[in-house]
């Protein structure tokens, strides 16, 4: 049976769970997932903070950034990167909307 690329994709909430400047914090196939909507495009990074393990998903956002909630490092959501320490970053997941449904691409 042929296995689409489709096939990698996670659901991880519904599109109506988002608001633009609040995060969500979600398990995807045992990663840790930040989900975030701003300018109404969805990002998902890994949720879990290179400093210490704070949960990036329940960080403040603010133009186009995520800071972390624990010690506040900005990571930016397009990138991953940490702004404030440059060998710092996070990964960066794939995402997709369809029919009210957020889809994540993560690895098993
Ligand atoms: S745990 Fe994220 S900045 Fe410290």
């Amino acid at each position: 049976m042929e296995v689409k690329m489709a096939d990698k994709f996670v659901k991880i909430a519904n599109f109506s769970e988002l608001q633009e400047g609040r995060g969500l914090q979600r398990v995807v196939n045992e990663h840790e997932v930040g989900l975030f909507c701003e300018d109404g495009k969805v990002f998902a990074i890994n949720g879990e903070c290179p400093h210490v393990g704070g949960p990036l998903g329940e960080g403040f956002v603010e133009d186009g950034k995520v800071y972390c909630p624990l010690h506040g490092w900005p990571f930016d959501l397009k990138t991953g990167k940490c702004l404030t320490n440059p060998r710092s970053k996070v990964e960066c997941f794939t995402t997709k909307v369809e029919d009210g449904e957020v889809f994540v691409c993560v690895s098993e």
